[in-house]
């Protein structure tokens, strides 16, 4: 058993912004299934919103975030996000991230940061490295944490269960205690323990067939504090992302919604806008109104995809604009300063998540969560485009002083060894199609019966297979020696049962959850979706 201060799970911008505060105050581990840059926050594209311009103002990204939440945001939090962003920008920059400043003006004499748009937002003010801010962040972020000697980096390991007082038999009170993680090399589980673990472990993409996601968003951490008993909120709440580029060797490449805020128009197979039908804004409407517009577009016309077109637009400006978008779509042979790109929408982010405070302390004593992971209140029921990094931050900070702060009740109230891990010896490769089968089922299942449109009818169907999936998950989990691929198709059997759940307790739609069954907002649901494992 190895003991650390702070235990973070994940290393995107959530957890390495932690790592870095954390280490002010002691012994910091960051545990992370892949390499260690690998990470949702890699691959964002559009940038970091923050209120940086003399043309606007706190209280109108308060009001995009909340008109695009749909009436569920936490008014709050959602203030008090937006006004400690520019603070954590400075620092992100300190750091050494580097946005993209515009070209000096006549007579100026100091730069300022350029400022991308996005839908929803009714101003420009997002932060951006070209179309490339994740990898911008995380590559800062990354260079940071390795020389820091407080911090140890856990790289190829996998968080398996949190340990908790429960757990252990206890029946007066609960706590999270440690984490069981699995060093993937070796086979071995390690043991850590720590009065402060913090997830900060990423979204579930992958539980879809079509996400923008990489391979690492399972949702582990979502699934490990739902079986810790740990409240979880407003799982319904899927974000698709409108525009992702349909190609039969793309795999799911983002086109960024800034090149909407630069003009891009949509399209059909005739060249035709129809955004002009389903919302005023049009191409900048809220994400989950563009997602349902194509959607219907498509099931309209029986096309497959529909196109985004930036042709219009200065080629020498796309290309320094988009370098990344236009280099990778001109792989696949489209040169977007010439040709429309075929789009389809694919799973981007959940909003939901374990419900936490505004400092990310979650309903399980000694457990926190920031990120993608939490559900502040931040978003609703559907994110404004690139707040989840502006959260991701902000939540990081206020978590450490928290934690920093927070007295440790006496250790004579829980074991201070706690107990290594029993695992099963056996094996048997033949089963493991079984795996592979059950994980491809899941995410097809979740995209034709739980995805943009939605009714009780499918829901219910999806229900009913995902829990003969989940008990033939869980007899594999006793029986055999456990795997990276085993552990992570349990959490997406977990993740995929919560997400339908959610949806089948609300009886309206609303932002993203849209269901034809109930297809008006209801006032009687104008709350969270709170599951809880007795
Ligand atoms: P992540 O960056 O996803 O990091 C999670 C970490 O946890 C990873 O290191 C992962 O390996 C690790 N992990 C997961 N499970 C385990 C486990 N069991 N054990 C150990 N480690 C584990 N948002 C914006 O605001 N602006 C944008 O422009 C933007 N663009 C995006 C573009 C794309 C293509 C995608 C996919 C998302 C985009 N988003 C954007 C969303 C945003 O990138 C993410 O919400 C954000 O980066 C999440 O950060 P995070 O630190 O919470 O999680
Ligand atoms: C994008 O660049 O379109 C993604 C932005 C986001 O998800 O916030």
């Amino acid at each position: 058993m190895k003991r650390f201060d702070f235990v973070i799970i994940g290393s995107g911008i959530a957890g390495l912004s932690l790592a870095l505060k954390a280490a002010r105050h002691g012994t910091v581990a960051i545990v992370t299934k892949g390499a260690r840059a690998e990470s949702n926050t890699r691959y964002a594209q559009g940038g970091i919103a923050c209120v940086t311009s003399a043309e606007d103002s706190f209280e109108l990204h308060v009001a995009d975030t909340l008109d695009a939440g749909a009436g569920l945001c936490d008014e709050d939090v959602v203030r008090s996000i937006v006004t400690d962003g520019p603070a954590r920008i400075r620092e992100l920059i300190e750091a050494g991230v580097h946005f993209d400043e515009r070209e000096l003006e006549q007579g100026a004499s100091v730069a300022e940061l350029d400022l991308g748009r996005e839908g929803g937002h009714s101003r420009r003010r997002i932060l951006h490295s070209r179309d490339v801010t994740g990898r911008e962040i995380e590559e800062a972020l990354l260079r940071a944490v390795g020389v820091n000697p407080e911090i140890v980096m856990l790289e190829n390991h996998i968080a398996i269960d949190l340990i908790t007082l429960r757990k252990l038999g206890h029946v007066s009170a609960d706590r999270c205690l440690g984490v069981y993680v699995l060093d993937e090399a070796s086979g071995n589980v390690l043991t850590l323990r720590s009065d402060r673990i913090v997830l900060a472990s990423g979204g579930c993409g992958k539980v879809y067939l079509y996400t923008t996601n990489p391979a690492v968003a399972t949702g582990d951490g979502l699934a490990m504090a739902w079986r810790a008993g740990a409240r979880i909120a407003n799982m319904e709440f899927i974000q698709f992302h409108p525009t992702c580029l349909y190609h039969p060797d793309a795999g799911s490449f983002l086109v960024s919604e800034a090149v909407r805020g630069e003009g891009a128009r949509l399209i059909d197979a005739k060249g035709l806008q129809f955004m002009a039908k389903y919302d005023p804004r049009l191409e900048l409407a809220p994400r989950d109104i563009v997602a349902r517009a194509i959607d219907a577009e498509m099931k309209r016309t029986g096309a497959k995809c529909v196109y985004l077109d930036i042709s219009h637009k200065p080629a020498e400006f796309v290309r320094s604009r988009f370098p990344n978008i236009y280099e990778t779509c001109l792989k696949y042979g489209i040169d977007i300063t010439r040709d429309p790109i075929p789009v389809v929408p694919a799973a981007h982010y959940q909003c939901g998540g374990v419900l936490t405070d505004a400092n990310g302390s979650s309903s399980l004593a000694g457990l926190s969560a920031i990120g993608e992971v939490a559900c502040t209140g931040l978003h609703g029921a559907n994110r404004l485009a690139s707040n989840s990094l502006l959260e991701a931050v902000v939540l990081a900070h206020r978590c450490c002083e928290i934690l920093a702060a927070q007295s440790v009740p006496s250790e004579s109230a829980w074991p201070v060894e706690l107990p290594e891990w029993v695992s099963s010896e056996m094996h048997d490769v033949d089963e493991l199609v079984v795996i592979y089968h059950n994980w491809d089922e899941i995410r097809r299942l979740m995209w034709d019966y739980v995805g943009i449109v939605r009714t009780t009818k499918r829901l219910q169907r999806a229900a009913t297979r995902l829990r003969n999936l989940q008990s033939e998950i869980q007899e594999f989990y006793w029986n055999f020696k456990i795997t990276t691929d085993l552990l992570e198709l349990r959490n997406l059997a977990t993740v995929a049962g919560l997400i339908v759940d959610c949806a089948l307790l609300r009886k309206e739609s609303r932002g993203l959850h849209f269901t034809l069954d109930y297809p008006g907002t209801n006032e009687r649901f104008r709350r969270n979706t709170i599951v809880q494992l007795n």
